[in-house]
Formats: C-alpha cells, sequence, structure tokens
C-alpha cells in the first residue's frame, strides 16, 4: 500500500486525477471504475479540464461505476449516473452512449441485473484502476457493514448513517432511497489497481481503521489491505 498525504482537497484532487490520466495515458482503452460522492467531484474537474486542454483523450476508455439507488430514475438529479454524466461524462470526450456503465437501479430483477453486471465487467478484461471514496461507516461503493463480505454485484439495505449522510444531497432523509444496487468485492477486489482518496475530518477515523485496523466485513474498506496494488491519497484537512 502506498499512502500520499496531502494538504488539501485540491491537492488530492489533482493529485488523483494525475493517476487516473496516466493510467489512460498508458493505456488508452482502459477500464476505468468510477465512484460517487463529493470526494471525487475534484478529481473530475481535474480531469475534465485535461480534456479540454488536450491532455488526456477518453475516447476509447471504458468505465463502471460501482452502485446505484434502486427505483430512482436515471433522469432523477440525485439518481448516480445523472450525477456521473453530469460530474464527468458530458464534459468528456467519453462515448457516453456505449463505454459508460452504470448498475441499472431500476431493473426490475436485481440479482439478473448484478449478474451481468459483473459479467460485462469480465467481458472487458477487469478493471484496470478502480477509484473508492469512503462511507462514514467504511462502506466502499455500498457494500456497508455485514457479517460477510459479498462478493457479487448485489442489493444492499442502506445503513441509517449512510441514508443521513447521503440525505445532504436529497430535500430530506425520507427521499434517500433504503436500498441500493452495489458492485460486490469480487469485482472491486479483481481490480488491478485501486486509488483510494479520502478527504475531510469525518473520514479520519473510518480511514485509519479501514487501513491499520483488523480485516473484517465490520469495516468493509479493510479488505483493501489484502489487495496487492493500493494508493491511498489523504488530506491532511
Ligand atoms: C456514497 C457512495 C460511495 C462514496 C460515499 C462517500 O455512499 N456510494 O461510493 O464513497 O458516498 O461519499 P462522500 O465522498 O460524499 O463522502
Amino acid at each position: 500500500m502506498k499512502i500520499i498525504k496531502v494538504k488539501s482537497y485540491e491537492e488530492m484532487s489533482r493529485k488523483a486525477a494525475d493517476i487516473i490520466g496516466a493510467q489512460v495515458i498508458l493505456k488508452p482503452n482502459c477500464v476505468i471504475g468510477l465512484a460517487t460522492g463529493s470526494t471525487p467531484v475534484g478529481t473530475y474537474r481535474n480531469l475534465i479540464e485535461d480534456n479540454e486542454k488536450g491532455k488526456l483523450d477518453f475516447s476509447a476508455v471504458t468505465t463502471f461505476n460501482l452502485d446505484e439507488y434502486v427505483k430512482l430514475d436515471v433522469s432523477s438529479p440525485q439518481s448516480y449516473r445523472y450525477f456521473m454524466n453530469d460530474n464527468l461524462f458530458n464534459h468528456i470526450n467519453i462515448d457516453k452512449e456505449n463505454n459508460t456503465f452504470v448498475p441499472n437501479g431500476c431493473a426490475k430483477d436485481l440479482v439478473a441485473e448484478g449478474e451481468a453486471y459483473d459479467a460485462k465487467i469480465k467481458a472487458y478484461g477487469g478493471i484496470d484502476l478502480q477509484l473508492l471514496g469512503i462511507g462514514v461507516d467504511g462502506h466502499i461503493g455500498f457494500n456497508e457493514p455485514d457479517e460477510v463480505f459479498t462478493a457479487p454485484t448485489h442489493e444492499v439495505v442502506l445503513d441509517e448513517s449512510t441514508i443521513e449522510a447521503n440525505a445532504r444531497f436529497f430535500s430530506c432523509a425520507d427521499e434517500v432511497p433504503k436500498t441500493a444496487i452495489t458492485m460486490g468485492m469480487k469485482s472491486i477486489m479483481q481490480a488491478k489497481k485501486i486509488l483510494f482518496i479520502a478527504n475531510g475530518k469525518n473520514k479520519k477515523e473510518i480511514t485509519e481503521k479501514a487501513f491499520f485496523g483488523p480485516i473484517t466485513p465490520a469495516v468493509p474498506a479493510s479488505i483493501l489491505q489484502l489487495h496487492p496494488d493500493v494508493t491511498v491519497i489523504i488530506s491532511e484537512e
């Protein structure tokens, strides 16, 4: 594990974009796993700038997002598909229709959707670089604390703390969907490289637990200690 400590959110975002950019330059048709939340927004802003300046070309890149709320239409600004279009895909030269994937939270059969999502990741040769943030309860994607690590892409019941934390994107906590579909630990852990970013005081304790505490499904991100190529960028803020 490589830990990079930086001073600010801006520095974290620049460094994360540089690592993703290096991946795109080294392998123009790479597969990148993407995350939502406030943490990666600055990273995406930097990637957009680099694309505008002609430094990065996303025309052959494929992306797979970690998760999506269940039964929230993609036209809803709170859906993760909408978030990704708005914060990244609409502003870079990626083939949004064909090369960007987000689990379909409105699928009738979420088990089948999860299987198809994992099969698609496999068919693309797996994820070259997976970007991850962390939830206040230690979740990655929407893999909530549990008694076991769940391998496939699957439906999850969101924890109260997650609903509270994500309520800021909705008009009130009651509006936050209670369930989501998330990439499971298998596709995440099979990514060739992991890029983990964390910012803000409320992430300090859980990030320490994740990387220096016991490996346990009670702290889902702790599984990353078993991954051979993890880069952690933490801002001192
Ligand atoms: C959501 C996402 C996670 C993300 C987390 C933290 O729950 N499913 O992938 O890491 O939020 O979000 P933030 O960066 O806004 O703290």
